[in-house]
């Protein structure tokens, strides 16, 4: 297996909750290396392009607001298959149903408050990354 990047954030409800390190440190001990990291306030613009995918779902109006309620960490995380790893770690999109040990499980309030984003697919890493990253800010 390749060493790969995913793209991660630390969303609002954990920043909210100065979870910031605890949410980090788990996904290092998943044998994710953080190799980007900035702290930002997203504008509705980046969170309506970010999330453009689920435009025509009900809930895109409410993520959209949600996600730029407060500051979140945008984090680009390399390791050995490192989409999965991270899915892994993450768990599942609603807490109810996170696996025991997962960050959800641990800290997500709700499907929506659920702690973290993460790329569902290596063509998507590069997307997102590209999103928020220039290449010379990551550093492995
Ligand atoms: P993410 O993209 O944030 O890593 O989460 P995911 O793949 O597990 O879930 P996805 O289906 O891509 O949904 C994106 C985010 O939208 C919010 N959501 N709210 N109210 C709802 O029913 C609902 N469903 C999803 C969550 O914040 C989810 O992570
Ligand atoms: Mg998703």
């Amino acid at each position: 297996m390749a060493v790969t990047r995913t793209f991660s954030i630390i969303k609002p409800d954990a920043t909210r909750r100065n979870l910031t390190g605890a949410v980090t440190k788990m996904l290092e001990e998943a044998g994710l290396r953080v190799v980007a990291s900035r702290r930002i306030r997203m504008t509705r613009e980046q969170a309506e392009g970010f999330y453009a995918v689920h435009k025509e779902r009900p809930f895109f109006g409410e993520l959209v607001e949600f996600m730029t309620s407060g500051p979140v960490v945008v984090q680009v995380l390399e390791g050995v298959d490192a989409v999965k790893r991270n899915r892994d770690v993450m768990g599942a999109t609603n807490p109810a149903d996170a696996a025991e040990g997962t960050i959800r499980k641990t800290f997500a309030e709700s499907i929506e408050a659920n702690t973290v984003h993460g790329s569902d697919s290596e063509e998507n890493a590069r997307i997102e990354i590209d999103f928020f990253f220039d290449e010379d800010e990551i550093v492995g």
